[in-house]
């Protein structure tokens, strides 16, 4: 059976935790869709790593990671993460499974994602600038390079007629200030390097791993609202990141699917551009960012900060069926006095608790309910009766408001500072 890890708000929820914590009761960890855009943090042993492509069970030592075909992979980028982990002492060559059908993004869908942004003006999107919609868009425009495609012998030349088109689309876009045979060495070195690995039919693998009742657990990246079809368009990044990406992403049925477990902050952050009603640009933002860190695991940039959205994480949670809920960096609301939490909005003067279609284009109000905060220090609690009441008090209405039972409550970055409920 499969069960899914996935974000309910604008990513950096904690995946990369929860699945490392989660990955002893697994045989495979699979990520179905993103790519380096994403940056799963892991903490354990005193050390720290963060992963962009690769799935967050790799330094578990029995577990088989897979990058199902629904992702995107910079070859570069991707070497230079799994050199990381080799130095680490982790066996990645064993523990790695790759996709044949995962898409290549290549130097040119870099450059052509900031010669878009930078064509945007003030309605840029905020990418990271990983190349990840150019990819996408060559999948879906059928232009594509896949890994599999990397073992052709004609793959040189797939390789020039794709960056020849993409470099019109870029001279278009009036951009020139790159040097393409600079970025293409480290390219070709980091393809030579992945025919070392392995590249299979990871639908077959799967698939084969379902039948003799090996258990998996699918790895999401970015979060439900930041997804193509739900999330706040265009303010989204370029892949199904609800549970629907889940079989398409990795090439299994959907009665294969278990659980599906939905991890979400404690309250809200988000990077980059777009609608974020609950947002806080005070000083409760700023205490926000500064006790919870929230600076990019990718790029480094502030993260912008807010109280928890109900009416969002309730949408997420219709959107992709979460049986249980996983509520992350509760600790860093200890001390900021009462909490509030958006329970409705009032978009046009009208009261909803829709998510709006033109969230980009109406002013939405939140409305707010206040809740006892607390002040004591959650990182060394390890079992939920000994958690303060108020706070205990918090995760209760959060679980009846949003409809769905709390599993895990994480107290802080590390993986022993977490509680089971
Ligand atoms: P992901 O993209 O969903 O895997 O999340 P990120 O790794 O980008 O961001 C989550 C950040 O919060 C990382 O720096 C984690 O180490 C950290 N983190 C995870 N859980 C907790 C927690 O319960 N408390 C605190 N204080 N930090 C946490
Ligand atoms: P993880 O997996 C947070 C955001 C970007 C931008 C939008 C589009 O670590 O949670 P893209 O590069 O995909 O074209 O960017 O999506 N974004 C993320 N925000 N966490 C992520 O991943 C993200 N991946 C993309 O900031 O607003
Ligand atoms: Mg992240």
């Amino acid at each position: 059976m499969v069960d899914v890890l996935l974000g309910l708000q604008w990513g950096d929820e904690g995946k990369g935790k929860i699945v490392d914590y989660l990955t002893p009761n697994y045989d495979i960890v699979a990520r179905f869709q993103g790519g380096p855009n994403a940056g799963h943090s892991l903490h354990f042993n005193g050390k720290k790593f963060v992963l962009n492509t690769i799935p967050s069970g790799i330094f578990r030592e029995s577990c088989v990671n897979v990058i199902g075909n629904g992702v995107v992979a910079d070859p570069v980028r991707l070497k230079v993460e799994i050199e990381n982990i080799l130095a680490a002492g982790t066996d990645v060559k064993s523990n790695l499974l790759i996709s044949k059908k995962a898409h290549i993004i290549v130097p040119t869908h870099r450059i052509l994602d900031i010669a878009n942004e930078a064509s945007k003006g003030d309605k840029k999107i905020g990418s990271t600038l990983r190349g990840i919609g150019p990819t996408y868009m060559d999948k879906t425009g059928r232009n594509g390079l896949r890994l599999g495609d990397i073992i052709s012998s004609n793959f040189e030349q797939q390789y020039r007629d794709l960056v020849n088109k993409h470099l019109k689309l870029i001279h278009n876009l009036n951009y020139f200030d790159f040097d393409l045979e600079e970025l293409e060495k480290p390219f070709f070195e980091a393809l030579e390097f992945l025919r070392t690995f392995k590249l299979i039919d990871s639908e077959y693998y799967l698939n084969n791993a379902l039948s003799q009742n090996k258990k998996i657990l699918a790895e999401g990246a970015q979060g439900s609202l930041l997804d193509i079809d739900f999330g706040s368009y265009p303010y989204v990044t370029s892949s199904n990141t609800t549970a629907g990406g889940v079989c398409n992403g990795l090439g299994i049925p959907p009665r294969a699917i278990n659980k599906v477990k939905g991890i979400f902050k404690a309250y809200c952050t988000r990077v980059g551009s777009g609608p974020f009603p609950t947002e806080l640009n005070n000083e409760m933002g700023e205490k926000l960012r500064k006790n919870g860190n929230e600076f990019g695991a990718t790029t480094g940039r502030p993260r912008r900060t807010g109280w928890l959205d109900l009416p969002a994480l309730h949408y997420s949670v219709m959107i992709n069926g979460v049986d249980e809920l996983i509520m992350m960096k509760s600790d860093v609301l200890s001390g900021v006095g009462e909490v509030k939490v958006c329970t409705s909005y009032r978009v046009n003067e009208i009261p909803t608790s829709q998510m709006p279609f033109d969230a980009c284009n109406v002013e939405i109000e939140p409305v707010y309910e206040s809740f006892e905060g607390w002040n004591d220090d959650l990182t060394v609690v390890r079992n939920f009766e000994d958690l303060p009441l108020s706070f205990r008090n918090y995760c209760k209405e959060v679980s009846v408001r949003s409809d769905c039972k709390i599993g895990i409550v994480s107290v802080g970055p590390d993986r022993e500072e977490t509680i089971l409920c």
